[in-house]
């Protein structure tokens, strides 16, 4: 892959830059923010790590919105992040207008793109995205789900005392305090996680996977989490830049898949060159069905809020 566009060079901006750029993951990383400074000076920094981690992607900084211009992805993060005490959907009214203008600015400059939301609150922007660019679904997609399940395996880890390298896990719905992880499909290389955690423990690690955000902006204090997140972006990008048909967690557009349809909701998502190539359906059990539909109806609620 060519080129990725970051837009917004906060701190997950940059995390998703440092990662792409370690791996070498496209050639050229262009961060875009209304601090072109800011833009500029991380672009540098990352920059200055190449020659001791052997990288040679090229990285910029741009206040210009035309910079984005040929990208192959566009990733987003501007916008407002929550404050402790806030839901993610505190912030919609004010990161919906950020993320319109920056939308118009994808369709003049990278009408081919895939864009890769990653603004709170994701699910609906991710909506918003798909409603103001009339793209088909392929080409618009939201990072949640793959951090929620990160979160997941990394509390998992810790549990069990196993490597992380064979967690894996699953979460599904819209990225708010009713998100869905599914213990029933978490395994430890292949074994169900039941075979090593009673459910009760279960139970609990699944609601601290729903307040992950949370528990890190309460202790960070000043800032949301940015290094998993940047990561979890990161990942679905390579997964696109090398068309590797990875069934990932992804915020999609619904078109009749779990019974939804003019939604954006987290679900197994096959991510290749052209962007989402299929949503996964998962047989769910009642529980599991009761859990989705209510996360999507928080969704839902917050796309009536849409001005
Ligand atoms: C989180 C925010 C970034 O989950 O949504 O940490």
């Amino acid at each position: 892959m060519q080129k990725v566009a970051i837009i917004g060079a906060g701190r997950v901006g940059e995390t998703t830059a440092q990662v792409l750029a370690q791996q070498e993951t496209c050639r050229e990383v262009v961060l875009i923010d209304i601090r072109e400074d800011t833009a500029q000076g991380v672009a540098l920094d990352i920059t200055q790590m190449a020659p001791l981690f052997h990288f040679d992607t090229r990285l910029s900084g741009s206040g210009d919105p035309a910079a984005m211009a040929d990208a192959d992805v566009v990733v987003i993060t501007a916008g407002v992040p929550r404050k402790p005490g806030m839901s993610r959907s505190d912030v919609l009214e004010v990161n919906v207008k950020v993320i319109d203008g920056i939308v118009d600015e994808v369709l003049r400059h990278a009408p081919q793109a895939i864009i890769l939301m990653v603004t709170n609150p994701v699910d609906v922007l991710t909506y918003r995205t798909w409603q103001r660019t009339a793209w088909p679904r392929e080409r618009v997609l939201g990072q949640a789900g793959v951090l929620d399940a990160s979160r997941m395996a990394a509390f998992i880890a810790m549990e069990t005392g196993f490597s992380s390298k064979d967690i894996t896990t699953i979460v599904l719905g819209g990225h708010g305090d009713a998100m869905v992880p599914v213990p029933r499909f978490c395994t430890v290389n292949g074994i169900p996680v039941s075979h090593f955690i009673d459910d009760a423990r279960m139970a609990e690690i699944v609601q601290r996977t729903r307040d992950g955000g949370a528990e890190i902006l309460s202790l960070r204090k000043i800032s949301s989490a940015y290094d998993a997140p940047g990561a979890a972006v990161a990942a679905m990008v390579d997964a696109i830049a090398h068309n590797r048909r990875r069934l990932l967690p992804g915020v999609a557009i619904l078109d009749g898949e779990y019974g939804l349809r003019d939604i954006a909701m987290g679900v197994p998502c096959i991510l290749d060159r052209q962007g989402l190539s299929r949503v996964v359906e998962l047989p769910l059990t009642e529980a599991e069905a009761e859990a989705f539909r209510q996360s999507a109806d928080g969704v839902r609620g917050d796309i009536a809020r849409l001005p």
